[in-house]
C-alpha cells in the first residue's frame, strides 16, 4: 500500500497528507512491544500468515482481557438509525428522518462591529468572526438548556489560499501554501488574518420557535485568537523556560496555536489542546535544544508554516516566532517563545472576562486533546490527553488534591503526569514523569519539574512509555468507565515494529483501544486493555465481537470520538483530503464522515458522510441529545494548485456557490420526530 511519505518525499503534497499535521520526529530508542514478546509470540508470526492470522494472533492474545470486556452479539439497542452509503458526493447525508442545517462557518460574524462574511474581510474583521478550521467543539448549556446556550470551537489551522482567497485569485497554490513578497517578507494584514483566523471561537446559539438554530449577537461571545493575552500557571510557571521579552518573569504568553480537540473539566470549563504547534516558530541558530529538535521545530528561516515573523512591520507580536536567541538573555528576545506553546489552555466560556490560562503540570507535547474521568468527591481529578504523532505517547495526568464541590482550574496545578506503557499480555502500566523516578534524574538531563513537563516526550521516552500508532481523541463510557482512544493511522510502522498494541504494518487504517481499571479507580496505575476495532476495508477489519467491517460501516482513520450519555460511541474519521478522485488505499471509504458504536455489542454503523475534501471533526449534543452539533474541517483541501488556479476551489460547502470559498463550519442534525440522535 502506499505510504505518502515515501511516495512524496514532500509529504505534505501527497494526495491524503493530513494538512496541519507535523512529521514523525521520535527517535528515541524505545522498544515497540514486538522487541520485547517473547519467543513464542515471535513464532505466532504476525501479519506473516496474512491478516487473518494477524487478527486471530491479535484477539487470541489479547483473550484473557476480551473476556473480562463486555461483548454480545445481540443487536444492538442503542443504534437506532438506518446506515448511510459510503459516499462520493459533495454534500451532507444523514440517515432517513434526520436533518441537517448549518450554524457557524468560518467567518460569520459573532462579536464587536459584527462584519458580515466576506472574502476580502480584512485581519481585523476576522477578529470579530468565526475563525477557519473548526476542530473540537462543546455547548454549554446555559441554565440546563437544551435550546439555548455557548458553543465553543476550535479553529486548528488555516488554508492561506481560502482565507486570502480575494488577493491570490488565481495563483497556483496548494493547500498550505503562503505567498510571500519577492523580499521574502509577508504583508502584515495577512498576517493578522491569519493570527486572527486561529485560536477559539465563543458564541450563543439558541433554537427559534421553527426548530431552527440561529447564532445569537451576545456578551458572552469572544474570540480568543493567537494574540490574546494567556497565563500561565503550575510548575512551569515563572520559571526560566518561560521567560521572554514580553514577560520577563515567565508567566504570561501571547495566544492559542493548532487548537484540536478539547476537554470539559469537571467544574463546567473548556480546554483546547495546543497540537501542531511547532511549526509556527523558527530557530537559525547553529544549535537547536533537544527538545527542540525532539518536537520538530523548523531550522527553515521561514519555519515550518506560515512565516509570520517575517511579516513586514516586524511588529513584537510576530517577530516572536523566530526564537533563535538574538539578545543577550532571555528577556531580551524570544528564544522562549515556542516553550509557551504545546499545553492544554483552561478557558472559562461563562466569563467573557476571564484570561485563559495553560496548565503547564498537563505536559507540553502535541496535545490532540483532554478527556476528563468523572470526578468524584473525595479522589484525585483524573484526566487523559494523547499526543499526535507517529509513534507518540498517551498520557494521564492526576491531581494531588481530592476533587471537591467547588474545585476549580488551579487544582490541576499539582499532580502527576504519567506516560502509558502497554504490555503485550493486555496489561499496562502508567509511568510517572516525576524527579527521580524513571530515570528522570539530573544526571540524566532533568534538573526538576519543569524540566520534565517543558520537555514531556523527552521525559516519556527515557521513562519508556509505548510508541503508539497517532493517539487521537479519547472519550469516556459513561456507562462501563472504559477509556476509548483513537489511534488513527501510521503507515511508517514497520513489520519489526508490530506490536499487540499497534497489529499493522504500514497502519493506512487505524484502529480504537480501549483500557479499564480493576476497581474502576482512574488514578490507579495498572490497568487492562484490548482493542476495540480494527478499521479497514472488509478484508483489513475487525469489530470486538469478531466480524468484519462492511457496507454499512467500513471505515478508516479513527480521529474524533465521543461516548454520549447512553454510552453511544461517536467515531468520526480523518482520512486527509479525501476528494471524489481520491486514488490509494483510502478510496473506496468515500468521503470523511461519522459512525455510531456500541461498546457493548461491538456494533458499529455509519451515520453521516461530509463533503469533498474535509474531515468531520468535534462532535456534541445538547443535553437532552436532540440536537447534534458537528464540525466540517477543510472543505476543497484536495483541490490541486491547478484547479485552484482555474477558479475550482474543491467544494461548494456550505454556500453552494462556486464563487464562494468552501468554508469550514459547525452543522446541527435534528430528528424530523424530534428524538434522541442516534437512538
Ligand atoms: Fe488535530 Fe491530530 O488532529
Ligand atoms: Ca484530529
Ligand atoms: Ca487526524
Amino acid at each position: 500500500m502506499d505510504d505518502f511519505e515515501r511516495d512524496y518525499p514532500d509529504h505534505r503534497h501527497a494526495p491524503y497528507f493530513e494538512h496541519g499535521d507535523e512529521g514523525q520526529t521520535n527517535t528515541s530508542n524505545n522498544r515497540t512491544f514486538y522487541e520485547v514478546m517473547d519467543g513464542h509470540m515471535r513464532r505466532r508470526g504476525f501479519l506473516a500468515g496474512g491478516i487473518a492470522a494477524m487478527a486471530a494472533g491479535l484477539f487470541g492474545n489479547a483473550l484473557s482481557v476480551r473476556g473480562a470486556f463486555a461483548a454480545t452479539s445481540a443487536p444492538s439497542a442503542l443504534l437506532g438509525f438506518d446506515a448511510v452509503p459510503v459516499s462520493f458526493d459533495d454534500t451532507v447525508v444523514v440517515p432517513p428522518g434526520y436533518k441537517v442545517q448549518i450554524l457557524g462557518a468560518w467567518g460569520e460574524p459573532i462579536v464587536g462591529a459584527m462584519p458580515a462574511f466576506d472574502p476580502a474581510n480584512t485581519g481585523a474583521d476576522q477578529a470579530m468572526q468565526i475563525g477557519q478550521h473548526h476542530d473540537g467543539l462543546h455547548f454549554f448549556a446555559i441554565d440546563g438548556s437544551s435550546t439555548d446556550g455557548l458553543i465553543v470551537v476550535n479553529h486548528e489551522y488555516i488554508e492561506p489560499r481560502l482565507l486570502h482567497v480575494a488577493k491570490w485569485k488565481g495563483m497556483e497554490l496548494g493547500a498550505d501554501d503562503v505567498v510571500y513578497a519577492e523580499d521574502g517578507s509577508r504583508e502584515d494584514d495577512d498576517v493578522l488574518k491569519e493570527m486572527n483566523a486561529h485560536g477559539v471561537s465563543v458564541y450563543r446559539a439558541k433554537r427559534g420557535a421553527d426548530g431552527a438554530w440561529a447564532i445569537a449577537a451576545d456578551p458572552m461571545n469572544r474570540r480568543i485568537t493567537a494574540l490574546t493575552e494567556i497565563e500561565l500557571a503550575g510548575p512551569v510557571r515563572g520559571t526560566d523556560y518561560l521567560k521572554t521579552r514580553f514577560s520577563p518573569d515567565g508567566t504570561r504568553t501571547r495566544g492559542t496555536l493548532n487548537n484540536c480537540a478539547y476537554g470539559v473539566t469537571p467544574w463546567n470549563t473548556y480546554m483546547a489542546a495546543e497540537e501542531n504547534w511547532a511549526g509556527y516558530f523558527a530557530n537559525t541558530d547553529a544549535e537547536m535544544s533537544a527538545g527542540q529538535k525532539r518536537y520538530g521545530i523548523s531550522d527553515d528561516p521561514k519555519g515550518g508554516r506560515y512565516g509570520w515573523h517575517l511579516a513586514k512591520g516586524a511588529a513584537d507580536e510576530v517577530i516572536r516566532f523566530d526564537i533563535s536567541a538574538k539578545g543577550a538573555s532571555a528577556a531580551e528576545d524570544y528564544r522562549n517563545e515556542a516553550n509557551g506553546f504545546g499545553w492544554m489552555v483552561e478557558i472559562d466560556p461563562m466569563d467573557p472576562a476571564s484570561v485563559p490560562v495553560k496548565r503547564t503540570s498537563l505536559g507540553r507535547f502535541a496535545h490532540e486533546g483532554v478527556v476528563f474521568a468523572p470526578a468524584v468527591e473525595g479522589r484525585p481529578v483524573v484526566c487523559y490527553s494523547g499526543d499526535d504523532s507517529r509513534f507518540e505517547y498517551i498520557y494521564k495526568f492526576v491531581s494531588d488534591a481530592p476533587y471537591a464541590a467547588g474545585s476549580k482550574g488551579d487544582i490541576l496545578d499539582s499532580g502527576t503526569l504519567y506516560v502509558a506503557r502497554f504490555e503485550e499480555d493486555g496489561t499496562g502500566k502508567w509511568l510517572a514523569l516525576k524527579p527521580g523516578e524513571n530515570g528522570l534524574t539530573p544526571e540524566n538531563g532533568f534538573a526538576d519539574l519543569a524540566a520534565i513537563l517543558v520537555d514531556t516526550r523527552l521525559a516519556a521516552d527515557k521513562a519508556g512509555a509505548t510508541k503508539m500508532d497517532r493517539p487521537e481523541w479519547g472519550t469516556v463510557d459513561p456507562t462501563s468507565g472504559e477509556v476509548y482512544f483513537t489511534l488513527t493511522n501510521n503507515t511508517k510502522r514497520e513489520q519489526s515494529q508490530v506490536d499487540a498494541m499497534n497489529p499493522r504494518a504500514e497502519n493506512n487504517f487505524g484502529h480504537i483501544i480501549r483500557w479499564k481499571y480493576a476497581d474502576g479507580d482512574h488514578s490507579a496505575t495498572g490497568f487492562d486493555w484490548n482493542l476495540f476495532v480494527l478499521a479497514g476495508t472488509p478484508q483489513h477489519s475487525e469489530t470486538a465481537d469478531g466480524a468484519a467491517l462492511g457496507e454499512d460501516n467500513i471505515f478508516a482513520c479513527p480521529d474524533g470520538l465521543w461516548c454520549d450519555p447512553d454510552s453511544r460511541l461517536w467515531i468520526q474519521t480523518d482520512m486527509g483530503d479525501i476528494g471524489p478522485e481520491h486514488k490509494g488505499p483510502l478510496k473506496e471509504f468515500g468521503m470523511n464522515g461519522m459512525l455510531a458504536a456500541d461498546p457493548a455489542t461491538g456494533e458499529i454503523r455509519r451515520f453521516l458522510t461530509g463533503p469533498w475534501g474535509q474531515e468531520c471533526t468535534g462532535v456534541i449534543t445538547t443535553p437532552d441529545q436532540t440536537s447534534m452539533f458537528v464540525n466540517f474541517q477543510h472543505p476543497g483541501a484536495h483541490a490541486t494548485p491547478e484547479q485552484f488556479a482555474a477558479g475550482d476551489m474543491g467544494s461548494t460547502f456550505p454556500d453552494g456557490d462556486k464563487a464562494q470559498p468552501p468554508r469550514s463550519a459547525t452543522i446541527v442534525i435534528t430528528r424530523e420526530n424530534g428524538g434522541k440522535i442516534g437512538a
